[in-house]
């Protein structure tokens, strides 16, 4: 089955949006297999985000990331990458369209309250870089 790893960002978690965020996925079908509320490092913001290492926001991204706690998911479920990625909108909440996650909450680039991986490679990876094994829950669930 499909995974992906989604994280309400340092904003999402300030402005009591975990709820809504966790409750879109839920609605939708998609089953959730592991999260936790966690402190970014330096160390994980700089690997995690390593791709946009020259970018002018590169630092800017990394304070950010590490300001204080994200709610880090792994969410599973058919086309579940890419059908997140139309639930979060597009990366500038300004473009993003109403009814979507970005679209209904956010203004800035730099606090767009979610990050979903963009592949099927970047899916396994994050996961991987963010979860142990033993914090995957493998379960049955009803739909
Ligand atoms: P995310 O999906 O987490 O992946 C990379 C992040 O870089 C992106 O969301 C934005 O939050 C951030 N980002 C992209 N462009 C800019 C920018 N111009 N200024 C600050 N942050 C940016």
């Amino acid at each position: 089955m499909e995974q992906t790893f989604l994280m309400v960002k340092p904003d999402g978690v300030q402005r009591n949006l975990t709820g809504e965020i966790v409750n879109r996925f839920e609605r939708k079908g998609f089953k959730l297999a592991g999260a936790k509320l966690m402190q970014i490092t330096d160390d994980l913001a700089k690997t995690h985000y390593g791709e946009h290492q020259d970018k002018p926001f590169f630092g800017e991204l990394v304070e950010f990331i590490t300001s204080g706690p994200v709610l880090a998911m792994v969410w599973e479920g058919d086309n579940v990458i890419a059908t997140a990625r139309d639930m979060m909108g597009k990366t500038n909440p300004l473009e993003a369209a109403p009814g979507t996650i970005r679209g209904d909450y956010g203004v800035t680039v730099g606090k767009n309250i979610i990050h979903g991986s963009d592949s099927h490679e970047s899916a396994e990876k994050e996961i991987k870089l963010f979860f142990n094994d033993n914090e995957i829950v493998s379960y049955e669930k009803q739909d």
